[in-house]
């Protein structure tokens, strides 16, 4: 297939770009690099089958002649805004990237030939869900508690609008929802990492915390109503994420919509993920005390179970401790990330 990938320069987009070219697919890397990184992009090496496009999703003509240009059937949109706290802050500078932005992208895939359009979607649409509805299905009524998850949720909405209206016109498109829990881990060969700024994802902070000097892990809330008293969430290894991504883009059909959550369908609390980090790096996490933080959602982990009924994904990655060592492994090699 020839697929455009936006946000590809990110953690998650750069490590879908990897596998679609291992899989043999063609592959249109665009990103505006607000939070990307293009060497992420140059590691992959991929000669002509990878093209990459410095700009944003929200330049209609440049993603009209993307699109054109590269025969593109198939669009996979990572790119986004995706810190809660800043979204908190700057509610309108989300709506603009991740609706508005993003709906220009909608646009010019509306005017090509554009047949399959996955998204990246998240468990913070559902906000915090209620009582008896964790482990959280697909049908979990979605009432997102940040602007961040609200864009998700708008876009997700914009996203069926657009399915619908398609599939009662002669060229029906297939769109995909995949709400994803927290990712983590890196590319089992070593190119690929996490490497945000800041960072705020538990597994690379933890990890960065283990080294000489580091600022110790702030641990929000040791009171929640949990075994241990710390949030409980799920943890989906990076290469199991973009492998659903890849069997749903071969799966779904035109003229259909379909929304699945991505996770392994079970939770860790933050101290198990601290004692994870410990073992996979045999260092000791300091660790800071604090007060919760307004808006955690106590516990909130997937049902997968619907992707693997309807496509048999099933994540490899089970054990925490391999998925935080292979995030441990790239940041050993990488330890000022991809500028080092
Ligand atoms: N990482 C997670 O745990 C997680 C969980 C749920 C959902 N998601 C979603 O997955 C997607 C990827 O997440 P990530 O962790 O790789 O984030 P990331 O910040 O590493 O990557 C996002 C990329 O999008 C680019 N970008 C942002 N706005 C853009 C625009 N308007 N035009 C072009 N490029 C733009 C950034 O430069 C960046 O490279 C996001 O949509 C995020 O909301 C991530």
């Amino acid at each position: 297939m020839n697929v455009l990938v936006t946000g590809a320069a990110g953690y998650i987009g750069s490590h879908a770009c990897k596998r679609l070219l291992a899989g043999g697919h063609r592959v249109v890397a665009l990103d505006d690099l607000s939070r990307g990184h293009r060497r992420a992009l140059e590691l992959l090496d991929a000669g002509e089958s990878l093209c990459i496009a410095e700009g944003s999703v929200g330049d209609e003509p440049l993603v009209t002649s993307l699109l054109a240009e590269h025969a593109i059937d198939t669009v996979m949109h990572f790119a986004a805004l995706a810190y809660v706290g800043e979204s908190v802050e700057q509610p309108l500078r989300y709506y603009t990237n991740n609706v508005a932005q993003g709906l220009a992208l909608l646009g010019a895939c509306d005017a090509s030939g554009v047949e399959r359009f996955v998204f990246s979607s998240s468990c913070a649409t559902y906000g915090d869900p209620p009582e008896g509805l964790v482990p959280v299905p697909e049908t979990c009524p979605q009432h997102p508690t940040s602007p961040y998850g609200w864009t998700k949720l708008v876009y997700e909405h914009a996203l069926l609008g657009w399915s619908h209206a398609r599939a009662l016109s002669s060229r029906p498109v297939a769109v995909a929802l995949l709400r994803y829990f927290n990712v983590a881990g890196a590319d089992s060969s070593g190119v690929l990492g996490e490497d945000h700024d800041p960072e705020t994802h538990l597994v690379p902070v933890a990890i960065r915390a283990t080294r000489e000097g580091a600022a110790p892990l702030s641990l929000f809330g040791t009171d929640y109503p949990t075994h241990d008293g710390t949030c409980v969430r799920d943890y989906v290894h990076v290469e199991d994420l973009v492998d659903a991504h890849i069997l749903t883009m071969t799966s779904i059909k035109r003229g259909k919509a379909v929304a699945y959550n991505l996770g392994v369908g079970r939770g860790h609390s933050v101290r198990e993920v601290i004692a994870a980090v410990e073992r996979a790096t045999g260092r000791r996490v300091p660790v800071v005390e604090k007060r919760r933080r307004p808006g955690d959602a106590v516990a909130l982990y997937a049902d997968a179970s619907k992707i693997t009924r309807e496509l048999g994904w099933k994540p490899r990655y089970t054990d925490i401790v391999e998925t935080v060592a292979s995030a441990a492994r790239w940041f050993e090699a990488n330890p000022r990330g991809y500028d080092g």
